[in-house]
């Protein structure tokens, strides 16, 4: 089975073919991927309008270009996956309406898929990972724990009153005058910091559930870059960026273990696997935080390389290949969809673990 995924829900415009070979390695079997970095760096965040004209620009070419990687012909895909939501609403309809003429003009069915759920099975498709499993997905937009049972079966644990973590890490870099995106300028700046030096906030540390906040903290590293003054230097801006990790990390093992107690309370010895996904599991020291935390729970820290953390093709055509599998396709006149939340009960009913 062969599936062609588009995505263009932010300012990547990507696209890949994705095939359901048993060893993992193989499954890819060709991917493109056009970032729009050099596009939006001089607004220091993404600009909704610019990115949904770079997705046309560059969306067409890009797929002729998986097509000839591949060295197959487009009608070879037996179906036709793409983003169609959460994300910037001009941009996932770019791929959507590519998708369906596709879809139509090929005679393929369409799936419409969560660009959230592509995130969340990311780690099958990079090592087979069993459900159920505990998620942990970090990115600029979102910041939550869900309990992943099957496809299309999610329960979310906690979530972030606030800020999202990537976007933490984007305003830190922006005040520390990093540009866009922060979160691996500010990683490549905290190795060379004394973790130490500012003592930051840890929010709701300690509290009961696996919430998260991130405003308070972003405020403190604010306050802290100002009471520094014009006088700043490179080493205390390596500092700050350090502090500020390890502010973000000690948070994030502190919600961890709560999740983990109500993940483990729901599903016991069945689910031995947290997994992480989004732009912010590329973080390499949130990596190895996690390995250890993982393992002194007695369970497996899977994440997928980092190419497969931030947005890209692949993870989109692989959450397209599993639905797919299981008999779920789309009309054609499927929306486009600004919001749509993994687990659409979370906030009418909390999770029956939420003690924790
Ligand atoms: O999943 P993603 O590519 O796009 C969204 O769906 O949001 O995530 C992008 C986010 C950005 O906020 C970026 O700064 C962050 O992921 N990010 C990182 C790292 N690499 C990307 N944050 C911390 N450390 C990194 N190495
Ligand atoms: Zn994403």
């Amino acid at each position: 089975m062969l599936v062609l995924g588009i995505e263009t829900s932010c300012d990547e415009t990507a696209c890949a073919l994705v095939c359901d070979a048993a060893d993992p390695a193989q499954r890819i079997v060709s991917h493109s991927l056009f970032s729009q970095l050099r596009e939006h760096a001089p607004y220091g965040g993404v600009v909704p309008e610019i990115a949904s004209r770079a997705h046309i620009a560059h969306l067409d070419s890009l797929i002729g270009e998986t097509v000839r990687k591949a060295g197959l012909p487009l009608t070879a895909a037996d179906a036709i996956a793409v983003t169609a939501g959460p994300g910037l609403i001009g941009g996932v309809m770019v791929g959507l309406m590519t998708a369906k003429a596709l879809a139509y003009a090929l005679g393929k069915p369409l799936i419409a898929v969560n660009h959230l759920e592509g995130h969340a099975l990311s780690a099958r498709l990079a090592a087979d990972t069993p459900f159920p499993y505990l998620l942990l997905l970090v990115s600029g937009g979102h910041c939550q724990f869900l309990a992943v049972e099957d496809v299309g079966v999610y329960h979310r644990l906690g979530t972030t009153i606030d800020d999202a973590v990537g976007e933490a890490f984007d305003k830190t870099a922006k005040l520390l005058g990093l540009g866009y995106p922060g979160g691996p300028a500010v990683e490549r700046l905290a190795r060379q910091g004394d973790a130490t030096r500012f003592a930051l906030p840890r929010p709701l540390k300690g509290k009961p559930g696996c919430d998260f906040s991130f405003s308070g903290l972003k405020t403190a590293v604010r306050l802290a870059l100002e009471h520094l003054g014009a006088g700043a230097t490179e080493a205390d801006k390596a500092d700050l960026a350090a502090s500020f990790q390890a502010a973000v990390l000690d948070t994030i093992m502190d919600r961890a273990r709560h999740a983990i107690a109500m993940f483990s309370e729901r599903f016991g010895r069945q689910g031995r696997h947290l997994v992480i996904a989004g732009g912010v599991a590329a973080n390499a020291a949130l990596r190895s935080s996690l390995t250890q935390l993982a393992a002194r729970n007695d369970m497996q820290l899977s994440a997928p390389p980092p190419s497969l953390c931030t947005d890209n093709g692949a993870m989109i055509a692989w959450a397209g290949l599993e639905r797919f599998k299981r008999g779920s396709v789309d009309s054609l006149d499927a929306p486009a969809r600004a919001r749509w939340p993994l687990d659409p009960q979370a906030e009418a009913k909390p999770f029956a673990g939420a003690k924790a």
